[in-house]
């Protein structure tokens, strides 16, 4: 009770009498400062953490390994909403899902699905934001670098196979369009906050699966388990996660995460149909040690390694440089080539002085393509490629320094996620206040609807906790006006002089 700052107890009070949408009850226990368990089987010191609700858990470049599969304790998650209740994985085999668009729709249980022929793919997830922190407009959403991916195998049953079975696709289909389970938050336009993706058919037909056990295991409730799409080659968001419906349709879904979002276009532009869909991963490769955690590493032979991809192409070539792409070595694949959609490690040996390295890698595709040193800035910041931005600072050393003790804060060494205590009482600023207003009553759908904001009484459990994410006013500018994932943008429905207020209020509020 103690972090409650006062002005949040006399508000939750003032609320809870005057009567509204939000639900001020649920803001006392919410409110409590918690510690919110990492995902089951996660290991936090294997992450960076961007957000908790929903989850976004970036891997560390020292988790990765040399094996080309990553393990499920150190695969990155990226969720547009946040996961399910565990009661949907209490009886997986008993997960129903639905199938239309086809000769003779109907449902089918996991029990039943499991019962068409199996297949088991390797392919890399990787989200379409992973890179985005290196683009210099600061794009909203969260800020990855590289470990928003991992390849893991997934088995499964072809989506061919599956509709084959419900009498085939209907003659206009040209898409195939996959719903997810999550929670959608009441009194909001379900197209706006549903996770509903569509994908051409015919690469539907070639070699997506409906996909329950990952690297051998059933499929992770975080991971989208106990059902989800695996879409071979193309960025995360297509694979869609607890699918409840599969449908071939004549159009593309009309969900906002379509329409509009996952959008690759110019900065300043907002998406649209006519602008490239995040489909096909491009060509992408990048070091991941050693010193991958930033160590000092010991001066002597050492071996550099990393791992390039490219969605449905596979790689040909990867070339590493030290000296920022003046000149290049070839590298050489290492393990077992897992097919066109999943990665290749590669490794290069050195023999390495004591001084700090800058190693860059550029990978090129069986067609061709090769990285640029430098990605496109696009609005979203999505399908970054570049390789200078990619490099791994290596600092080698003669002799080890001492173990020294982990800076405090440096990492959380236990496996939960702690939640910051609740900001020092400070008034708000004029400007501020007259955001409070926007927060509460002028933004629709309303932010509480989907946000916990404690200063406002509010704990929409969508979004994340503005609480514990404490985004700066540049941060909630840039989501205010743009959306993020299944947040919609509020440009058009919101003066810019309420965004700035509103951006004001919740940097202070939750400072
Ligand atoms: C329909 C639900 C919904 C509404 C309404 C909504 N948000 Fe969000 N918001 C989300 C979700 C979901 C995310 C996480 C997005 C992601 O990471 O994909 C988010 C993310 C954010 C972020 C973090 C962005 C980042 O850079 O990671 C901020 C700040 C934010 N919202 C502020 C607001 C404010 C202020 C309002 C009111 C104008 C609002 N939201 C309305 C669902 C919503």
């Amino acid at each position: 009770m103690s972090v409650l700052h006062r002005r949040t107890l006399l508000q939750a009070m003032a609320l809870a009498g005057v009567g509204t949408a939000l639900k001020p009850l649920a803001l006392l226990a919410s409110a409590t400062p918690s510690v919110r368990p990492m995902p089951t089987g996660k290991l936090a010191d294997w992450f960076i953490l961007h957000n908790d609700r929903p989850w976004a858990l970036e891997t560390r470049r020292a988790a990765y390994g040399i094996a080309p599969i990553t393990p499920q304790s150190a695969f990155f998650v990226r969720n547009n909403l946040p996961t399910p209740p565990e009661s949907i994985i209490a009886n997986r085999d008993g997960w129903r899902f639905e199938v239309s668009g086809v000769a003779r729709p109907g449902s089918l249980t996991l029990a039943e699905l499991k019962a068409l022929p199996t297949r088991v793919v390797a392919s890399v997830l990787q989200c379409s934001g992973n890179g985005r922190a290196f683009f210099p407009h600061r794009p909203s959403g969260s800020p990855w670098s590289l470990g928003a991916a991992g390849c893991a195998l997934w088995t499964g049953v072809r989506v061919a196979d599956v509709l084959e079975h419900f009498g085939g696709a209907l003659e206009e289909a040209q898409y195939l369009t996959a719903t997810g389970a999550e929670d959608l938050p009441e009194g909001v336009d379900a197209d706006q906050v549903v996770v509903e993706r569509s994908i051409p058919l015919d690469k539907g037909m070639d070699d997506c699966l409906l996909a329950w056990e990952m690297n051998g295991e059933p499929l992770p409730l975080v991971h989208g388990g106990p059902l989800r799409l695996i879409v071979p080659g193309y960025y995360g968001v297509n694979n869609v996660k607890w699918v409840r419906r599969l449908a071939p349709t004549a159009a593309e879904s009309g969900a906002k995460i379509q329409v509009s979002g996952y959008r690759v276009r110019e900065v300043g532009e907002s998406g649209g149909p006519q602008h490239p869909s995040m489909w096909r991963m491009n060509v992408k490769s990048w070091l991941n040690g050693p010193g991958g955690d930033g160590g000092p590493v010991v001066a002597g032979k050492a071996m550099l390694y990393g791992v390039a991809f490219s969605g449905e192409r596979g790689v040909s070539r990867v070339e590493v440089s030290a000296d920022e792409g003046q000149t290049w070595r070839e590298a050489d694949f290492v393990g077992p080539d897992l097919g066109p959609n999943a990665w290749r490690s590669f490794v290069l040996p050195v023999e390495l002085a004591a001084g700090e390295y800058r190693f860059v890698s550029r990978a090129t595709d069986r067609q061709g393509d090769t990285q640029p040193a430098d990605a496109t800035p696009n609005h979203r910041g999505y399908g970054h490629n570049g390789w200078r931005d990619a490099a791994l600072t290596v600092n080698v050393v003669n002799t080890l320094p001492a173990a020294a003790e982990p800076e405090p804060g440096e990492s959380v060494h236990q496996n939960a996620v702690a939640t910051p205590t609740a900001a020092v009482d400070t008034p708000l600023s004029p400007l501020a206040r007259e955001g409070r207003a926007v927060y509460l009553d002028r933004a629709q759908p309303a932010c509480g609807a989907c946000h916990t904001l404690a200063d406002a009484g509010s704990a929409g459990v969508t979004g994340p906790n503005l609480d514990v994410l404490k985004p700066g006013a540049d941060r909630v500018r840039l989501a205010v006006e743009q959306g993020v994932g299944a947040m919609p943008a509020f440009d058009a429905l919101l003066t810019e002089t309420e965004i700035e207020a509103l951006a004001a209020y919740v940097a202070e509020a939750t400072r």
